[in-house]
């Protein structure tokens, strides 16, 4: 239930993002499983992604991504006063991606935890880091969505495993003044525990821990209803878009760039067409990522930020949908 419209005021410090080296093409895929890069093109937009190596697993990639963000801001890592760590995909089951980046950057003043919501892992780590700054305690947090789903993905099931990479995205922010004008001027964050099996990994935690049995029935590799998930996820972006846009009054030409969770090239284009913005106004670069889960926001933003689509004063939206259900967006004036 929205009591009220309530502006997050944040100021964006810094962005960085990780990938790792390894490029993994549509035609890798089709040398051994029956797909090709036409379909994976046509369906889903993707022609490659990265996969992680030894060393570029969850909290590495979080931690260099973590690192550039700090750099951009010239900030010292002993200033940040909370790191948050979107993953459905920890380095280990615990403790948290989160401590490790608190060890490795040195952020030792620094309160750190995980926050489970797979594609819209950014964007609630996002919001619960700029509630924690409204609150007043703490000043600085660095927010980061990572994932390797290359672990979890099933590289028999082609339905699957073609549309996920590997990556994560930082954003450091600060605390301002309600005066300054700047910061989420609106957000909304959903969940429907529905469709929990819509998208899932089966086994691995409490209820299935790992045993032979597990592992021989593939239950450590998600699970995807995908056709179900498409429907959800076309119908779920155009109604939260639209919502946050009207509630925050907002008109569409007002957006300066629109950073879409990257899923499949259908969704997002299918959000654009209905609201009517050019092609220039959206970020795309699934072609090269895949989905990268919570990643793909951050990598999205910092992608922008440094070939100057997005700037200072850029009124941005930010939205996404993943497994859960769950769903975000954040309407947020840098
Ligand atoms: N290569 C070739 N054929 C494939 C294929 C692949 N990689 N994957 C599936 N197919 C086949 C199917 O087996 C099916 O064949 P059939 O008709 O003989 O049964 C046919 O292509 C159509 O399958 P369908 O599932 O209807 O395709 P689609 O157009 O819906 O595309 C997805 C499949 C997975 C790309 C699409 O459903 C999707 O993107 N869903 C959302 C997934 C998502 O975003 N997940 C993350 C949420 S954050």
């Amino acid at each position: 239930m929205l009591d009220k419209i309530e502006r997050l005021p944040v100021r964006l410090l810094g962005t960085g993002h990780a990938v790792p080296s390894r490029v993994m093409t549509n035609n890798d895929f089709a040398k051994y499983l029956d797909t090709s890069d036409d379909w994976i093109v046509e369906r889903t937009g993707i022609r490659e992604r990265r996969i992680a190596t030894d060393g570029e697993t969850t909290a590495p990639l979080a931690t260099s991504a973590g690192r550039a963000a700090l750099v951009e801001a010239g900030i010292d890592p002993k200033e940040v006063d909370l790191v948050i760590c979107g993953t459905v995909t920890p380095e280990v089951p615990f403790p948290a991606t989160a401590c490790f980046v608190h060890r490795d950057l040195g952020c030792v003043n620094a309160a750190a935890f995980d926050i489970s919501a797979a594609c819209s892992g950014f964007l609630y780590s996002l919001i619960t880091g700029s509630k924690f700054l409204q609150g007043g305690t703490w000043k600085t947090a660095l927010i980061i969505g990572v994932d390797c789903m290359s672990r979890v993905s099933d590289y028999q099931d082609r339905g699957s495993c073609i549309l996920f990479g590997d990556g994560a995205g930082a954003v450091l922010i600060r605390r301002a003044s309600l005066s300054d004008g700047k910061g989420i001027l609106h957000h909304r964050m959903y969940a429907d525990g529905k469709g929990v099996e819509m998208l899932y990994v089966p086994a691995g935690g409490t209820r299935r821990p790992a045993n032979e049995q597990t592992v021989a029935a593939r239950e450590h590799y998600l699970r995807m209803n995908g056709r179900e998930i498409y429907k959800f996820a076309v119908s779920r972006m155009q109604e939260i878009i639209e919502q946050t846009l009207c509630e925050a009054g907002v008109r569409p030409e007002q957006v300066d760039m629109v950073i879409p969770h990257q899923s499949n090239l259908r969704i997002i284009e299918s959000a654009r067409q209905r609201i009517g913005w050019p092609k220039e106004k959206m970020l795309i670069n699934i072609e090269r990522y895949g989905n990268t889960s919570a990643g793909s926001i951050g990598i999205g933003l910092d992608e922008c930020r440094k070939d100057g689509r997005v700037k200072e004063g850029s009124l941005i939206l930010l939205v996404a949908f993943g497994a859960g259900l769950t769903w975000a967006s954040a309407l947020w004036q840098l």
